[in-house]
């Protein structure tokens, strides 16, 4: 009931606040995007923001990777957002970024709603692995889905089968999302709250991650 009574702040209603530095590093180190392992492998940020996770995975890259393959092996980062401005900033901080190196490099970033991108194998029927990522990171908005537009809402409720009961957030979409694009042997790193290890909500989620033992 107090949801329905607060006011929130824009940013909040966006999803907007974005992840400090050590939080970053924290997660690609658990997510072991670390060291020469991460050469040739995919990394998608869903909901880039202004890029802090792909600046640090950029970062990590330049580190290891031999300057002839650089361009290529930064390639596969991959950023999305649904904010055109947030995108926009992104490109502007992997720019100068390489800047000093002498490169261009053609970033894969986007500018999209993540949770539409549902033309990817179902879940529950994956396909073959290409479009799918060898790491998936970042910080999702959490947004009650309450506070959406209705059409979005419906849209969540309908395409993603962790969503279909009550009053549930935003992440756990993106959780759908992630497991969906990502690899068999891929990992996933996001910062969330911690409700879903206990809510009603979030039973189908937290039943299907203990399934197919999918938590180290
Ligand atoms: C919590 S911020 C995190 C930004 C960045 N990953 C970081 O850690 O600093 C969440 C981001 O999600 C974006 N966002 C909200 N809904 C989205 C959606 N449906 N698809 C893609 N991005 C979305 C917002 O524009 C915002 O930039």
């Amino acid at each position: 009931m107090a949801s329905l009574t607060k006011t929130y702040s824009t940013e909040k209603l966006q999803g907007k606040i974005y992840t400090p530095a050590f939080i970053i590093e924290k997660i690609l180190d658990d997510a072991g995007y670390t060291g020469k392992n991460i050469l040739g492998k995919s990394i998608l940020d869903p909901a880039c923001g202004d890029g802090r996770f792909l600046v640090e995975m950029a970062r990590r890259i330049i580190k290891v990777s031999p300057l002839p393959e650089l361009k290529s092996h930064l390639q596969k980062i991959h950023g999305w957002d649904i904010d055109p401005l947030a995108v926009q900033q992104a490109r502007k901080k992997l720019d100068s970024l390489v800047e000093p190196l002498g490169i261009r490099v053609d970033w894969s970033l986007k500018v999209q709603n993540a949770l539409h991108q549902t033309a990817e194998p179902d879940l529950f029927n994956p396909e073959a692995e290409s479009g799918k990522f060898d790491f998936i990171v970042g910080n999702p908005p959490y947004i009650r889905i309450q506070h959406l537009p209705l059409n979005e809402r419906r849209y969540i409720q309908r395409h993603f089968r962790f969503c279909q009961s009550g009053s549930t957030d935003i992440f756990i979409a993106f959780f759908e999302l992630a497991l969906r694009l990502a690899k068999d042997h891929g990992t996933i790193g996001f910062i969330t709250p911690n409700t879903y290890f206990y809510t009603e909500t979030a039973r189908p989620l937290r039943q299907y991650l203990v399934q197919q033992k999918l938590i180290p």
